[in-house]
């Protein structure tokens, strides 16, 4: 069976290719081969001939696509409707990956799959265009993953991020007042995998890791992490702030905790606390940084 994967360079991308399960003959793809800015998706998709593909690739640029936004509807809008026709064509079974951006963040419980979207953002609001285009083209067959808060080893997330501050600066401010739950793309390429080779599943399910954390939350346990695993060589204050207090272009939503009972259900893929997954993650950077060359 032959995989399509586009994003090969991104986080989720770069964690499916490392576990491709058996069986499956992996065509990764990045932005050379296929760019969604550009190029017909729909005649480059079909060129490879998949049975299946897992669509990683996005605009993910969440502040700068407040001013690019037409850059961003191409990306995650259009052209994710192109590779759902490419695949509804092909008899391909597609996996989509969004985003908890499709909410607007006001809820107080978990967002169930069914929930009304409302984006705040334009991010938000081209992912949420993705996923009405690729239900569209596929006539209801593609499966339309959500997650949320991504890190990897690979690629940039709040994880390198904050360490990286932890190392240049004393003290760091980190807002408290946003929850969600951090989510370690090695688990959730599990995930996306059961769900390519399992067309059991359908429709909109979400995927993060278990438990809830705030941003600040989140920067105190890879303070912690990072100094047991000497990733940082000295510890450093770290301060809960306000929203207020650290403006961006584009307006995150305060809850974005999504509702998973369904998605954990359905699948057997291993899930693990947020927290448990940090760790991993952080064991995986720790074990990468020993064997680069210097
Ligand atoms: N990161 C998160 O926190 C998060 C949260 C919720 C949902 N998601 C969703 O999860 C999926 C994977 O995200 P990720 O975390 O792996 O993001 P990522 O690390 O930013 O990877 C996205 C990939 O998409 C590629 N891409 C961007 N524009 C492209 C274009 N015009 N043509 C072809 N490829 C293009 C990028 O290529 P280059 O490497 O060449 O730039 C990059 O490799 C996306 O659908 C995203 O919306 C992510």
């Amino acid at each position: 069976m032959r995989v399509l994967v586009t994003g090969a360079n991104g986080q989720v991308g770069w964690e499916l290719a490392r576990r491709v399960p058996p069986g499956v003959e992996l065509d990764a793809i990045d932005r050379s081969v296929l760019d969604l800015a550009a190029d017909d998706a729909t005649a480059r998709v079909l060129a490879r001939r998949p049975d299946a593909i897992i669509h990683a690739a996005a605009y993910t640029a969440v502040d700068r696509a407040e001013s690019e936004t037409a850059l961003a509807q191409r990306v995650n809008g259009d052209a994710a409707g192109a590779v759902a026709r490419a695949a509804r064509e092909l008899g391909a079974r597609l996996v989509h990956v969004s985003t908890d951006f499709v909410f607007d963040g006001n809820a107080a419980r978990p967002y169930p799959p069914d929930a009304a979207p409302a984006p705040t953002g334009a991010y938000g609001a081209s992912k949420l265009a993705g996923e009405r285009r690729v239900h569209e083209e596929s006539a209801g067959e593609a499966v339309i993953v959500r997650t949320a808060w991504v890190h990897s080893a690979h690629g940039n997330n709040f994880v390198k991020t904050m360490l990286r501050l932890m190392r240049e600066r004393e003290r760091i401010g980190v807002v408290a007042d946003q929850v969600g739950t951090p989510t370690w793309a090695g688990l959730l390429a599990g995930a996306l995998w059961e769900v390519a080779l399992n067309r059991s599943v359908g429709g909109i399910l979400h995927w993060t890791d278990l438990g809830v954390a705030s941003w600040y939350d989140f920067a105190v346990a890879i303070h912690e992490e990072a100094l047991a695993r000497g990733l940082l060589a000295r510890p450093v204050a770290v301060e809960p702030i306000r929203t207020e207090d650290y403006p961006t272009p584009a307006k995150r939503p305060a809850y974005s905790v999504l509702d998973k009972t369904a998605t954990l259900a359905a699948l057997g893929a291993p899930r693990m606390h947020w927290r448990a997954a940090l760790r991993a993650m952080l064991d995986d950077l720790a074990s990468q940084s020993t064997t680069e060359t210097p």
